[in-house]
């Protein structure tokens, strides 16, 4: 397949998901090999198996964010296999709903340990590889308009966010004379598994249902529809390509007008 990202090598964390499919599928497209990586090695699968289908090169791998060592020896896999990882996009997340008062210290930990160290984690191997190798690269973190706005029920994935868009504009300008460039995307309300869920739990402490929570949700987004995972992929492609060499450490807002600081 021919297109701005033909010869390189892209992983995705959290490929199983929505978003980490969206991108994996519009990666494939664009020309790159795309190591597809999850916490589901068989939902990881399943996505390779359709970035393949669409006529592009693509591995499945099962993947921990949280734990260096599963990152390293997924680094391994992949670079034996298509070479030098020169694009990441750190998808993997979780998300849950808890009011302010009730939030364990456990479930706070469990969304820091995913959402914030997971994503340094990778970010912080797969740059180290590429600056030993003198390559240049980009790299783009999901965070999200989460982290820009409070949330009652949200305030351990709402931090979780925000620590993400700090660590990309230290992890920016640490390795922008490396030519790796490092950015985030903030989308807002994605049509994906991890939104329904979020409705599902809203309803139980909300006692709306589960559909008018989500309407409720929407009718608050400026735009006035929910988001596609193909909103997010456009932008996060962008910031993958060479057209964004000059933007470090930014976060980008995709969230259809629900944040803008
Ligand atoms: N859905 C939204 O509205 C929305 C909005 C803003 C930001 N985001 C963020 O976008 C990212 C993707 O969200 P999504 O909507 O596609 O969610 P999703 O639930 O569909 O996908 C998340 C994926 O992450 C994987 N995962 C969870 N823990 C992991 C771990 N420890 N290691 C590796 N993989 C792990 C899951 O298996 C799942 O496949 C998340 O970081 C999420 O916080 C989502």
């Amino acid at each position: 397949m021919k297109g701005r990202f033909e010869g390189a090598v892209a992983l995705v964390t959290g490929g199983a998901g929505g978003i980490g499919a969206g991108v994996a599928l519009r990666l494939g497209r664009e020309g790159a090999h795309v190591a597809v990586t999850d916490l589901s090695g068989s939902g990881a699968e399943v996505v390779a198996a359709r970035v393949r289908q669409q006529g592009g090169q693509a591995s499945a791998h099962a993947l921990d964010v949280t734990r260096a060592e599963d990152t390293e020896r997924v680094l391994d896999e992949v670079e034996h296999l298509a070479g030098t990882v020169s694009l990441a996009v750190t998808c993997a997340g979780i998300d849950s709903q808890f009011d302010f008062l009730d939030l364990s210290l456990t479930e706070w930990q469990k969304t820091i340990e995913v959402n914030l160290q997971g994503t340094f984690v990778v970010i912080q191997a797969v740059a180290r590889r590429l600056k030993a190798k003198g390559g240049k690269g980009h790299i783009v973190a999901v965070a999200s308009a989460a982290a820009k706005r409070p949330n009652p029920t949200q305030a351990h994935y709402g931090a979780s966010k925000a620590g993400v868009v700090n660590l990309v504009r230290s992890a920016g300008v640490a390795l922008a004379r490396d030519g790796i460039v490092v950015n985030a995307v903030c989308p807002g309300v994605v049509d994906t598994d991890m939104t329904r869920a979020i409705h599902i739990e809203r309803s139980r402490l909300s006692g709306l249902s589960e559909e008018e929570s989500l309407a409720r949700m929407i009718q608050s987004i400026p735009i006035g529809r929910i988001q596609t995972v193909d909103d997010v992929a456009h932008v996060v492609a962008f910031l993958l390509s060479h057209e964004a060499d000059y933007m470090v450490g930014q976060a980008v807002n995709v969230c259809g007008g629900l944040a803008f600081d």
